[in-house]
């Protein structure tokens, strides 16, 4: 049985005094979920939320971190001093930090090496954009997206990676893919890392859905066979919204 992960990435969003009334919320609401529940608050809130989840079986994840292990890079943050706060976990590749701040698949292939080496789990995003799904390149750009970064890696650290498979199209923007295509495209995934990893690789191996995911549709989307659950944006910020989400697992 593959591991059914709901993951919420605040992006930019809540302060300390918001995050602490989420995860107190998120807390209390927390029955026994059937999916690993992970959060991801900003860089600042990171320590706080560590500390307010230690007696709780929620995770907490990174939005992001540099390439490099340290030095002049002023504003950035190190996947050490991300360790060091007690946090394990880092997403990387998201479509925000690869249009807005240009981040190639070369340097998204530096941070996820760097992460490994330092042993933190994962969540590798990517997806395509709107004119690639019309033109029906979704597949090729997936492909190619997931060979660049993930397919040098040694088979034994993919037990340290989650992808996020997340349509540019379908985030923030209330469209979701349909279950349907959602399927089709996790389906296709899986073959990839079937095909150079293996059975047991591709077997194991969680893979998410991100975009516009809701209280609304995420039974539907989450019962495909090859979805394992989902990265939440704006739902995530909403306690009753994200415990909806994750009890739809
Ligand atoms: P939304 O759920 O707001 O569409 O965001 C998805 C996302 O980008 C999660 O990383």
């Amino acid at each position: 049985m593959r591991t059914k992960i709901v993951a919420g990435n605040w992006k930019m969003n809540n302060d300390s005094l918001a995050t602490s009334a989420l995860l107190q919320e998120l807390k209390r609401m927390n029955q026994i979920s059937k999916a690993r529940m992970i959060v991801a608050p900003a860089y600042t809130q990171l320590a706080q939320a560590v500390n307010l989840l230690k007696d709780s079986s929620i995770e907490v994840a990174a939005q992001n971190m540099n390439a490099e292990v340290s030095g002049a890079f002023t504003g950035e943050v190190s996947a050490s001093m991300i360790k060091g706060v007690g946090v394990s976990i880092v997403i990387i590749g998201h479509s925000e930090r690869r249009s807005l701040y240009s981040e190639t698949d070369k340097v998204l292939t530096e941070k996820v090496a760097l992460a490994l080496h330092e042993n933190m789990e994962v969540i590798f995003c990517f997806g395509e954009e709107l004119s690639h799904r019309k033109s029906g390149q979704h597949f090729e750009v997936v492909s190619h997206q997931l060979k660049t970064a993930l397919f040098d890696l040694d088979a034994s650290l993919w037990k340290k990676i989650i992808l996020a498979y997340e349509p540019v199209w379908a985030i923030g923007t209330g469209e979701t893919a349909s279950p349907k295509q959602a399927q089709e495209i996790h389906a296709h995934i899986r073959s990839l890392i079937h095909q150079k990893f293996g059975e047991s690789v591709s077997s194991s191996l969680s893979i998410l859905y991100g975009g516009s995911v809701k209280p609304n549709n995420a039974k539907e989307i989450f019962s495909q066979p090859d979805v394992d659950g989902g990265l939440i944006g704006g739902a995530s910020l909403n306690a009753n919204e994200f415990m909806a989400i994750v009890n739809a697992i």
